[in-house]
């Protein structure tokens, strides 16, 4: 199974640079599946259900999220009816929603699980995700398993990648909207890295304005931070999954810049 994965959709910048990447990064990789991370596709921040719809109209198969999942306003009745979205699984027992979801994409089974780390991103309080992820393989029953684990340490991920090296397919990190070089397959067969990046602003800080943040950053003073403006790029991974024994033959990193020659 090929599986691609986008890391966060930054605004109507990433979602207008996914659509236009999309057709040939799935023609050109033989593409399966498409799970993106969504928890920044509406204005930086949050998913509203006209983007979800948007996304998924444009070829995008499963939609994961983050610490901006509650974001958006009534958030509750959105996550009951979007099929095809993971919110973070390891999150109080009262949103809406599901941390961890069986699909069948054109035949090609596979779980897909949103965990979110504890590490310098608790204003959630999110609980253990070692603990969510174990409890959620005693009633698995799906070969090929995508964690998308949203954290802020590259440690955290690292040690949660390592302990459930052979029990999932990948543990792709999201959250930092930077792409590190560390694509590998670990010894017992998960495809990681320790963030796929994001798809947004190019010429942005993490898709934020510059001067904006260049003005807190130096003051210290809490400012509203716009959407930059200018040219998008693609973060990605493309993974092979052996669909008979979940294991990872491949991690391909994607990075498209706006001068990408295609
Ligand atoms: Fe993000
Ligand atoms: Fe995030």
């Amino acid at each position: 199974m090929k599986i691609l994965f986008v890391g966060d959709i930054y605004a109507q910048c990433g979602r207008q640079t996914l659509a236009r990447f999309l057709p040939y990064l799935k023609r050109q990789h033989d593409i399966d599946v498409v799970i993106a991370n969504g928890e920044n596709a509406s204005h930086g921040k949050g998913l509203s259900a006209a983007h979800y719809q948007e996304i998924i109209e444009m070829g995008v198969d499963i939609i994961t999220m983050g610490n901006h999942f509650f974001s958006k306003k009534n958030p509750n009745a959105f996550y009951l009816s979007a099929e095809r979205l993971v919110r973070p699984a390891n999150i109080h027992h009262s949103a809406a929603g599901v941390g961890s979801r069986h699909f069948d994409i054109n035949g090609h089974k596979l779980r897909v699980t949103n965990l979110l780390g504890r590490v310098y991103i608790n204003e959630l309080t999110p609980s253990n995700p070692f603990e969510a992820l174990d409890k959620i393989l005693e009633s698995n029953e799906d070969t090929v398993h995508i964690v998308d684990f949203h954290a802020e340490a590259t440690a955290e991920k690292m040690a949660l990648a390592h302990a459930f090296d052979g029990k999932v397919s990948a543990v792709l990190g999201t959250h930092t909207h930077v792409q590190t070089a560390d694509e590998r397959i670990l010894p017992k067969g998960s495809a990681y890295i320790t963030d796929v990046g994001m798809t947004g602003p190019y010429h942005s800080v993490i898709g934020a304005n510059i001067e904006q943040v260049i003005h807190k950053t130096r003051t210290g003073l809490a400012l509203y931070f716009d959407v930059a403006k200018g040219p998008g790029f693609l973060s990605a991974v493309v993974l092979d999954i052996n669909e008979n024994n979940g294991k990872a033959r491949k991690i391909e990193r994607i990075y498209l810049t706006p001068d990408h020659n295609w």
